[in-house]
């Protein structure tokens, strides 16, 4: 048995490897800018609004522009970005992840999407897992971004859970710390030398387990 009522779960790297579209396309606007930014500065960008990545790397190659600018830009980046989400299938989803939700359901431990994004229902859609989620909180519901906990205090009130009941899954350092200011356990999703604040560290869902939620 299991005191755990709800998983909540970041989208971008945890769910299907977004992250990496994310990259080309803002290494894209980078390089049309004159400048380039590395896979380690990346690592910064993920878990953060697509506004708040702009200013990050528009800081790094010492570029500034206006705030009509910037909208032009960060529209720019989503276009190119939506190229290559519009070409994901199913065949995406990350090894392990709908074996898992589907073991969540069968327990009857709620099911939440905490993301960033704004594009999060369009890339459920087009990898055809909608129906998992009990509730989806995204960057069109939330005022405050990771590592503020505002994302995954909305998924566990959506799910009726307190947060002491609540396991947040995160590639992210700012989603695993917005878990932990929330008061919730954290399961890092990728790296233990990158995600060093999160409770557990698992490389894929494949090593994922009802029992492993228990900690
Ligand atoms: C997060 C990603 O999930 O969503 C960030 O980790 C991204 O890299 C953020 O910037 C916002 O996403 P979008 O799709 O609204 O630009
Ligand atoms: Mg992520």
């Amino acid at each position: 048995m299991t005191n755990i009522k709800a998983c909540l779960f970041d989208l971008d790297g945890v769910i299907v490897d977004t992250a990496v579209y994310h990259f080309q396309a803002w290494r894209r606007l980078a390089n049309e800018l004159g400048f380039d930014f590395t896979e380690h500065q990346n690592e910064q960008l993920k878990g953060i609004s697509r506004m708040e990545s702009l200013e990050l790397i528009l800081n790094w190659g010492n570029v500034s522009l206006t705030e009509a600018e910037k909208v032009e830009w960060a529209t720019r980046k989503n276009d190119w970005y939506l190229d290559l989400v519009k070409l994901m299938t199913p065949n995406e989803v990350l090894p392990g992840v709908a074996k898992f939700l589907t073991d969540l359901r069968e327990a009857g431990i709620k099911i939440a999407l905490g993301s960033a994004s704004k594009n999060s229902k369009l890339i459920l859609e087009r990898i055809q897992m909608l129906d998992y989620f009990d509730a989806i909180i995204d960057g069109n519901n939330i005022t405050k971004g990771k590592p503020d906990p505002q994302v995954f205090l909305m998924g566990a009130e959506a799910t009726n859970a307190l947060p002491s009941e609540c396991v947040v899954f995160e590639d992210a350092v700012a989603g695993v710390q917005a878990a932990k200011a929330g008061g919730m356990k954290a399961i890092g999703v990728g790296s233990a030398d990158v995600l060093t604040e999160a409770d557990l560290v698992i490389t894929t869902f494949e090593e994922m387990t009802l029992e492993r939620l228990n900690f």
